[in-house]
């Protein structure tokens, strides 16, 4: 496919750099749209040797009007993602402006848009620039959110450019051909569960949510209507149909058991605590004592109740569960996969430094149906998306297998 690269002046810049890169990887061709002040972070020969292509800073280039280049990119690109999109930029193309080569090319295509923003915290909350974010998505461009963290200008905040793998994955989402997760309505469960001890201590665990956010984002970028039940998390949510925030496990068990039912597929990333106090005590408690015995009870086993509901119906929504292991990991995650009744368990080693709790990367193996499968370490918006493959393919199966049954899986 041909994707036009719009790129402008901010820092993220330089990542336009890898998503360029990340594009041709996956065998997409890509021609460069610079602003002139984007010309001024990294050097159009950059770009100009990454995509094998002259890129285009001006349209007035001597030369380049003989078949009005940017009508003749236009009509040919598949895409045109802009990366990063400054508050100008947004501005601009919200308002029909066409004063550059990519404000002309926007105005000029009837390519689908894909963008992302990156600005100061302070500019992205900005009434304006809001204001002409929701003409954008009123006029059907898609984006991929600022991420969260330390800022060039110094700010912390929302506002720096999303990674480019999450780019690149959008892109590619766009591209692809309506998938069987279109209009599906898809649950995903994320982040730890919190067990109050008393008012100002809790059991919880080191789920930063990541892996569900990337799950839920990849999910509803293919389409689906999803909704994401999420523990506390410090990590912001990714932009789907529906986000339910609980903070126990009971909270998550009641959350998720009443809407099961209408959901076609639901995906449990969250790491739901296995007990909890039997009692929360009403006032902080003191330390008189030199040891302390607080007496857990098992909590409702979430996902293995829903594997029951499909045994005792015969149907319910596609299950896909998770096994964070210390040890024997594809031996215990086929386990859970048996006791749970589920179709699919995507089993991660929690003892490695660089894979599952808090961290961007995760190494998984899939445990299904047809066996196991183990894949490298990579980011965890590239599992989400391996794993959502992995899913499209089951519901598809399942959908021809059990065609009696297809109001369960029509794809509503
Ligand atoms: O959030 P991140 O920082 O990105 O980290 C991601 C992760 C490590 C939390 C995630 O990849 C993961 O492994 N999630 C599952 C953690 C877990 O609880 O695993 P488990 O083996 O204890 O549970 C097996 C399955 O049963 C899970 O799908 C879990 O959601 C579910 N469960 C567990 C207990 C319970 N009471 N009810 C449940 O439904």
């Amino acid at each position: 496919m041909l994707i036009a690269l719009g790129v402008c002046g901010g820092i993220g810049a330089y990542k336009a750099v890898e998503v360029a890169r990340g594009l041709q990887k996956r065998g997409h061709d890509v021609i460069t749209v610079m602003t002139q002040s984007a010309a001024r972070f990294v050097g159009p020969i950059t770009f100009e040797a990454i995509t094998r292509r002259r890129v285009i800073t001006n349209q007035f280039d001597p030369g380049v009007n003989a078949d009005i280049e940017h009508i003749s990119v236009a009509s040919s690109i598949d895409l045109l993602l802009i990366a990063p999109a400054t508050a100008n930029i947004i501005g601009k193309i919200a308002n029909g402006i066409a004063d550059d080569a990519l404000s002309t090319l926007f105005v000029a295509t009837r390519a689908p848009v894909l963008v992302a923003p990156a600005m100061n915290t302070q500019m992205f909350a900005n009434e304006a620039v809001r204001r002409n974010l929701d003409t954008l998505v009123s006029r059907g461009v898609r984006f991929v959110e600022p991420g969260e963290g330390y800022l060039a200008c110094g700010w912390i905040g929302k506002g720096r450019l999303a990674e480019s793998d999450e780019i690149v994955a959008a892109a590619e989402a766009m591209l692809r051909p309506q998938g069987p997760l279109r209009g599906l309505r898809l649950l995903v469960t994320a982040g730890p569960t919190f067990e109050d001890v008393d008012p100002v201590r809790y059991i919880g665990n080191r789920s930063s949510g990541r892996m569900g956010f990337a799950i839920a984002g990849e999910a509803a970028r293919r389409g689906a209507a999803v909704t994401l039940v999420a523990g506390p998390t410090s990590v912001e949510p990714p932009p789907v149909a529906d986000v339910v925030r609980v903070r126990s496990a009971a909270e998550m068990h009641q959350a998720v058991l009443a809407m099961a039912d209408e959901q076609q597929v639901v995906i449990m990333a969250a790491a739901v605590a296995d007990y909890a106090p039997v009692e929360r005590q009403a006032q902080k408690m003191t330390k008189d004592n030199e040891s302390l015995t607080i007496v857990l009870k098992k909590t409702p086993d979430i996902l293995g109740e829903l594997g029951q509901r499909r045994i005792a119906t015969g149907g319910g929504p596609l299950l896909v569960g998770f096994a964070a292991e210390t040890e024997d990991v594809v031996r215990r995650a086929s386990a859970k996969r048996e006791q749970k009744h589920v179709d699919l368990i995507v089993a991660n080693d929690v003892s490695r430094a660089d894979a599952g709790f808090d961290v961007d990367t995760n190494a998984v193996t899939f445990v299904g149906p047809e066996g196991t499968e183990t894949l490298p370490l990579q980011s965890k918006t590239r599992v989400a998306s391996a794993i959502l493959d992995r899913v499209e393919k089951l519901f598809v199966e399942r959908a021809a297998e059990r065609p009696a049954k297809a109001g369960h899986y029509d794809g509503r």
